[in-house]
């Protein structure tokens, strides 16, 4: 009996939570004070992204919560996906997808974590609703940065990849199911493509504007679209901006941002810049560093201060050939020897937020000069999730040169959960090039694939009927003649 007793109650829990001694330190770093959770994002959060995937968390994009139009947007925040990984999060566990989270924790490198700031969602008990929302629905763009993709970039799809438009399935009944949700919402991000651009995201704005005003909404924008319809929209919501700008130097500026005119975007800065100040909103700049324009990061950092906005530094580590991280040890002491000579100044808390941005990106190199002397690891990135994300080549004509590298890649990768095996994802593939008997699709589908995130290929193959697949295939690869 008692051996009974002992065993029921020393039952293994499915769960492996993160080591208590690194819970304990990240506790004691987090600004709000301790927590019992790690993380309070998968209670509180819904990502809608590209091809109408959900997930709860863009740092997670491992485990899908579920796909508009299939699941409506009830059925994917009350469903089962979510609720298992809420299990996981539930009891610290970071296995069930959070690889990226469960990478710094580890390490202990906290600053800067996404969980940290959902702390002051941790009263989720008490909400039924998420609080936070974030978009990446469309890809409609009107410019061809050399840094971005044709997933990204509606332009750069048609113009360089020559493929058709992406299926966009968040349609008006999409809107429809948000009313349910805007009145409880705190915060909404929208991403792109180019948002003002994106004709969904308007009728979304409208709904919030009616249903919720005060809705803290952040846009990450190009800068190159100041429409009276924006102009309007703005005057009516409370949004915080983000302007992506990769140079202040003319012919840079537009070498880098492609079809893009650096007097507009300068005038438009200025009126972005207004609106957020006028409504104590942050602004910022988000430089995308790459060695197009590493060398400008002190001076760009100077011309935020002078208009008192945040210097945000994205870090670009695809494509390979435009990244910082991926160039010989003695070329990134360079860089580190020319940045580390300039004296960022520091006489406010917005100069002194700058320069802890521009002091992290000095570690960075260094951490990449050093480690680069035992020789470039094309891999290392890989595992982590922006990588994965953005391993979205911009070279023109970048595919793979057979369905046998193709294939390889995907016995290759690091992919948990599937619903087939790696080898059943082959075999559907294999028959449908076969049974397509079309090299010239074959190549587009080949160069398609490249270009995406190999993750959600190998997923969205394991997830689909063969009729799907072929459909799906059919409708984004063959030109009908
Ligand atoms: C994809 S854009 C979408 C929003 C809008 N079109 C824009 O340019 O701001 C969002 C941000 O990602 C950055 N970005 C583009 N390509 C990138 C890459 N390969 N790596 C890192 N960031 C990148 C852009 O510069 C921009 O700041
Ligand atoms: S970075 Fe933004 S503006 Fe540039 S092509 Fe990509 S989506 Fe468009």
């Amino acid at each position: 009996m008692l051996d009974f007793i002992t065993k029921r109650f020393t039952k293994e829990s499915p769960y492996s939570p993160v080591a208590k001694d690194v819970f304990k330190a990240y506790n004691k770093h987090r600004p709000g004070g301790a927590k019992d959770l790690i993380c309070y994002v998968p209670f509180n959060s819904l990502t809608f992204s590209w091809l109408g995937k959900v997930y709860a968390c863009t740092y997670n994009r491992n485990i899908l919560v579920g796909e508009y139009p299939k699941d409506s947007l009830r059925d994917i925040w009350f469903g089962e996906p979510l609720k298992k990984l809420q299990g996981y999060i539930a009891h610290n566990d970071l296995n069930y997808g959070c690889q990226h989270c469960k990478y710094f924790v580890e390490k202990e490198k906290f600053t800067g974590l996404k969980p940290q700031s959902f702390d002051k969602y941790a009263d989720y008990k008490e909400h039924r609703y998420p609080r936070v929302m974030e978009f990446e629905i469309s890809n409609k763009c009107n410019l061809e940065c050399i840094m971005c993709n044709g997933n990204t970039s509606s332009a750069i799809r048609q113009n360089k990849d020559k493929l058709p438009p992406l299926a966009i399935p968040y349609d008006d009944k999409f809107v429809e199911q948000m009313r349910e949700f805007i009145p409880h919402l705190k915060e909404a991000k929208f991403f792109g493509g180019e948002p003002f651009l994106i004709h969904s995201y308007f009728q979304i704005w409208d709904v919030m504007m009616e249903m919720n005003p005060s809705i803290n909404i952040f846009v990450i924008t190009n800068g190159t679209v100041l429409t009276e319809k924006v102009k309007d929209l703005l005057s009516k919501g409370n949004f915080e901006l983000a302007v992506s700008i990769d140079s202040i130097r003319k012919e840079r500026y537009e070498f880098i941002r492609k079809n893009a005119n650096f007097e507009t975007t300068m005038q438009n800065l200025d009126y972005f810049n207004d609106y957020t100040k006028s409504r104590g909103r942050t602004m910022s700049l988000s430089f995308t560093t790459q060695r197009e324009n590493w060398d400008e990061m002190p001076e760009v950092i100077e011309f935020c201060n002078k208009k008192g906005m945040v210097f945000f530094n994205s870090f670009l580590t695809a494509p390979f050939d435009l990244s910082l991280i991926f160039l010989p040890s003695e070329k990134l002491k360079d860089v580190y020897t020319y940045l580390s000579k300039f004296e960022l100044p520091e006489s406010n808390e917005l100069e002194k937020y700058n320069k802890s941005v521009f002091l992290d990106y000095l570690k960075y190199i260094r951490h990449y000069e050093e480690k680069n002397r035992n020789g470039i690891d094309y891999s290392e990135q890989k595992d982590n999730y922006e990588a994965v994300i953005s391993e979205r080549s911009t070279a023109e004509n970048k595919k793979f040169s057979s369905r046998e590298e193709l294939y390889e890649k995907i016995r290759a990768a690091k992919i948990t959960d599937l619903k087939i095996t790696k080898e059943e994802v082959v075999a559907r593939l294999e028959v449908l090039f076969d049974s397509l008997n079309d090299l010239e699709a074959e190549e587009r589908i080949l160069s398609g694939v490249y270009n995406s995130p190999l993750d959600i290929m190998i997923r969205d193959v394991s997830n689909w009927t063969e009729e799907e697949l072929y459909a799906k295939v059919k409708s984004q690869y063959i030109t009908s003649a």
